[in-house]
């Protein structure tokens, strides 16, 4: 939701600037901009509407010649994707610019407030109040210095951000503000660099500094980096991450989108994901600092997530109620922040976030943490506000994740939260040792499960013919296979705009039945499990209705195979890792057809990776 980048040093900051926003378009790509400050001591920009390589088209042809400079790409909420919205954004006198991350609340009191005093704005965003703000207090109080001016600023705000500004009365120095949304920050020899997240600064650093709620920071043009409290006082020890990431594992290496190399990589995240992670004494995670008892105390547990996570969520539920014998709740974060929760001291609560940085899912812990429950995150970023602000992690490693459209996070999410019902089972004495070792041990089987439905990728290139004249797809599914009706649905709405909905197959009779027609694809996951014949039923009555079946079944079904138009197979897997191994194929499928309506995979319109606002 929005990219930043800033740096200052003895380089050019263009190069970096530019090639920072292509590694954060992931972030929003409606608009994008970069200012700096010429060698004439004023500043001087391009911004412009669309993606990041029109930017730097229009970049190659400007001078920007700078050491310093400030750069955006953006995710629209306040005014519409334009040349005159996209950041960064002026003061009145074109002396300060800032680019920002997050919702100013309050903006419109404070544009009235600005307007009356005689500012002029030229943008429709709530961001721009920001730089007026800044404006005002380095005529007044801040006396010209950008970062005491930057904290006046803040203090009127309400809302979230992140927020790197300069000014051409400070030159070469960068100031930054946190509060809600990332920042990292790096001091090297070659000069100081800010980012929202660490892929962007892979290239040029292994140690980030990361800014906290609250803090602020300078970049000087020496490289040195410091860290200040709301009130002033300089941060003595910030912290420090380590980037263990390689930074070429953000790139495409060789294949034709991050959505194809994600969904290659994933028998190699899950291997990851699982070594040494069995023991003698059962499941090993003893990063989550719990013990046994207060484990056998769990009275409750919340899941809360969203999106392609919040899928995850609905088939931890199964799995924890089924072997862990809780009692499992579980909901989207952005509905589950407007419930009353039922929190003893018991009470633990389970955040699934790729990112770690979901608004909505980082309000959901905060609104625990406040009712006194204990908050476990699984999470793939290191170091990110989930993983900080928790009382215990799971790191997935799936490595950094760089398509809009999760697909390796999810399985390996999946895996983790598996992991973690076998360990919170041992624990509490509902699953035996031997069951916990031969669980693993199926789960070690996944990655190559997996890699031979990759090796069948031609099925589903073959079946995405099927959608070339389709307005919209029905997924069906049964058990935990409804889910992955739901999620195989979602990859397909999320990169080929065509409309897809999922249902529980048995329901399906109750409503969704009456699109059937001729031709409407109907993709059902219908593996060799407890529910296959009632699944097959619901496959007939598909067929009654002339609709066009696609079915998801295991090798050597052929009942189903003599039903259905297409089969996607996959091999013979333990009944609740199915959606593991069949989600690769809907994943594969949804970018096929994707791919055939001539869609960017990766960028799929109005989406963002991380959705940093509630
Ligand atoms: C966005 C992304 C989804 C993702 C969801 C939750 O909507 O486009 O792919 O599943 O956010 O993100 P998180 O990082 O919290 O898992």
């Amino acid at each position: 939701m929005c990219g930043i980048v800033g740096y200052t040093g003895a380089s050019q900051a263009a190069p970096f600037l530019l090639d920072g926003l292509k590694t954060l378009e992931y972030r929003g790509y409606d608009s994008a901009g970069i200012e700096v400050l010429g060698g004439d001591g004023r500043l001087r920009g391009v911004k412009c509407a669309g993606r990041v390589s029109s930017l730097a088209e229009r970049c190659a042809k400007a001078d920007l010649r700078s050491t310093c400079g400030i750069a955006h790409t953006r995710w629209a909420t306040h005014g519409a994707p334009n040349d005159r919205n996209a950041h960064p954004h002026l003061d009145c006198t074109g002396r300060v610019a800032i680019v920002h991350n997050g919702i100013i609340e309050n903006f419109s009191e404070l544009k009235d407030e600005l307007v009356a005093a005689g500012h002029s704005f030229a943008s429709d965003t709530d961001s721009e109040v920001i730089a007026h703000l800044i404006e005002d207090a380095m005529a007044g109080d801040a006396a010209g210095d950008i970062l005491v001016a930057l904290r006046l600023a803040c203090a009127r705000l309400e809302g979230s951000w992140a927020v790197v500004a300069m000014s051409a009365d400070d030159p070469g120095r960068i100031a930054c503000a946190r509060k809600g949304s990332p920042l990292v920050l790096a001091s090297t020899d070659g000069g100081a660099y800010a980012a929202s997240d660490i892929t962007a600064l892979a290239g040029v650093t292994s140690r980030v500094i990361q800014l906290d709620n609250g803090q602020f920071a300078s970049l000087d043009a020496d490289g040195s980096v410091r860290v200040f409290t709301e009130t002033g006082d300089e941060v003595s020890s910030p912290d420090f991450l380590d980037i263990d990431w390689d930074a070429s594992a953000a790139t495409l290496g060789g294949y034709p989108d991050f959505m194809a190399k994600e969904i290659s990589e994933q028998p190699e995240a899950i291997e990851r994901l699982l070594k040494g992670r069995l023991t003698d004494n059962g499941i090993e995670l003893d990063e989550l600092e719990i013990s046994d008892e207060e484990i056998a105390a769990i009275d409750r547990i919340y899941v809360v997530a969203c999106g392609t996570s919040y899928h995850v969520g609905l088939i931890t539920r199964t799995l924890i109620e089924s072997w862990a014998k809780i009692p499992v709740v579980v909901e989207p974060a952005s509905e589950f922040n407007y419930e009353d929760v039922l929190v003893t001291d018991h009470t633990l609560c389970v955040i699934i976030t790729q990112s770690g940085e979901t608004a909505d899912t980082l309000a959901s812990a905060r609104k625990m943490h406040e009712a006194g429950a204990r908050v476990f995150a699984i999470t793939n970023v290191l170091g990110s506000t989930a993983a900080r602000e928790s009382d215990g992690v799971l790191y997935i490693q799936a490595g950094p994740e760089v398509s809009v459209c999760s697909t390796k996070a999810y399985t390996a999410q999946m895996v983790a939260a598996v992991l973690l019902t076998l360990y919170l089972a041992h624990r509490n004495g509902s699953m035996a040792t031997g069951e916990v070792s031969r669980r693993y041990r199926e789960l070690t089987k996944l990655p190559d499960l997996i890699r031979t439905v990759l090796d069948r990728s031609w099925q589903d290139k073959a079946a995405a013919h099927e959608f070339e004249h389709a307005g919209s797809a029905l997924f069906l599914g049964r058990g935990v296979n409804s889910t992955t009706a739901a999620e195989g649905a979602l990859k397909l709405k999320e990169v080929s705009y065509l409309h897809a909905e999922a249902y529980p197959a048995g329901e399906m009779k109750h409503g969704p039945i009456a699109l059937l027609e001729p031709g409407f694809p109907v993709v059902t996951i219908v593996p060799n499990d407890r529910v296959r014949e009632k699944t097959i039923s619901n496959i007939q009555e598909v067929i009654a209705r002339g609709a066009t079946c696609i079915a998801v079944a295991t090798d050597g079904d052929e009942d189903v195979a003599s039903l259905v138009e297409r089969v996607l197979w996959i091999p013979p897997t333990p009944e609740y890792f199915v959606p593991i191994v069949a989600i690769v194929h809907l994943q594969m499928l949804a970018r096929y057809v994707a791919l055939a309506r001539g869609c960017d995979v990766d960028k799929p319109r109005n989406l963002a990776k991380s959705v940093t606002v509630e």
